[in-house]
């Protein structure tokens, strides 16, 4: 363990495509390995980008993948799976990984996976924090990353298409798994992301803030800073997408970038455990 902060692990999660969950679950990481901390990213998402967004890309077609893991016929174990960067160490995704889905799906226990095979194991003694990116569909893999991180990040764009994904996540997700699984997901924070600034942008912000999810806003996603330059959220900056085709985070491409300290803020409310925590 790098520091004292508790570890802990979090899903980055949508059920809504491009809202950024990728691009939010490499750069919290990076960060967070920037402040000290052991880190550990795993691709959950059969698409494999945050996998190329570090620079893995090759390790798509390795001969072992998760599904291997908790196979009783196999002795590989997640360590196994495990690849270093210059930043974090990576699960990377599989081009199988639709299959593994697939026998989730069909097995009892399905949901416990990720927590019995990744988490447990490796979280407090391996790695300080464990951030997870997911696909953007609800089914096994995504329970199973909810379920064994217990902590979820929302990347959301100021559009109605996400809040309704979101409202989704938690009437069809988050709501049963508490009530029929006991397993209480906390949203670590919703993260208002692609921001250019116009009027839905601005309403969609003070709809949250009149909200039961207003808490769950970071200071740099408030409506206070319309009254500034660049205004609220994760900006839309050209640089993520560049960064990300150079399979580097963000700050190893553009370490002036001005959306790094908003990063920054997101890694401190994953050590704290949430905004106001
Ligand atoms: N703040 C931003 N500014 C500019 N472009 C961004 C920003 N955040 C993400 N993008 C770009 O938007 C696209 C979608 O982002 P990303 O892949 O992170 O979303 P996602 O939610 O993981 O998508 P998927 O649902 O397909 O997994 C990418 O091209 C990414 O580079
Ligand atoms: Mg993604």
């Amino acid at each position: 363990m790098a520091d004292s902060a508790d570890p802990r692990a979090v899903t980055v999660a949508l059920q809504k495509g491009g809202v950024g969950k990728t691009t939010v679950a490499i750069n919290v990481a990076e960060r967070l390995h920037a402040r000290g901390h052991d880190v550990l990213l795993v691709d959950l998402d059969q698409q494999g980008n945050a996998t190329e967004g570090v620079g893995l890309g090759d390790h798509y077609e390795a001969d072992a993948n998760l599904g291997d893991v908790w196979d009783p016929d196999s002795d590989v174990e997640i360590t196994d799976l495990v690849r270093e960067t210059e930043w974090m160490d990576v699960v990377p995704s599989h081009r199988d990984l639709d299959e593994v889905e697939n026998q989730l799906r069909t097995s009892a226990y399905g949901v416990t996976r990720i927590r019995n095979y990744v988490v447990d194991p490796l979280l407090g003694d391996e790695y300080d924090y464990i951030v997870v990116d997911s696909p953007p569909s609800i089914g096994p893999l995504s329970d199973s990353a909810l379920v064994g991180t217990q902590n979820v990040l929302v990347p959301l764009k100021m559009r109605e298409a996400s809040i309704s994904g979101f409202q989704r996540m938690v009437e069809q997700q988050l709501q049963p798994l508490r009530d029929e699984g006991g397993i209480d997901v906390r949203v670590l924070a919703l993260v208002p992301n692609i921001l250019e600034g116009d009027g839905e942008e601005k309403r969609i912000i003070r709809d949250i803030e009149d909200s039961p999810w207003a808490d769950r806003l970071p200071a740099f996603a408030r409506s206070e800073m319309f009254d500034g330059s660049p205004g609220p959220g994760l900006r839309k900056r050209v640089a993520f997408g560049r960064a990300y085709r150079e399979g580097e985070p963000l700050a190893a491409y553009d370490s002036d970038n001005d959306q790094l300290p908003r990063l920054d803020e997101l890694a401190d409310v994953v050590e704290r455990g949430g905004v106001d925590a």
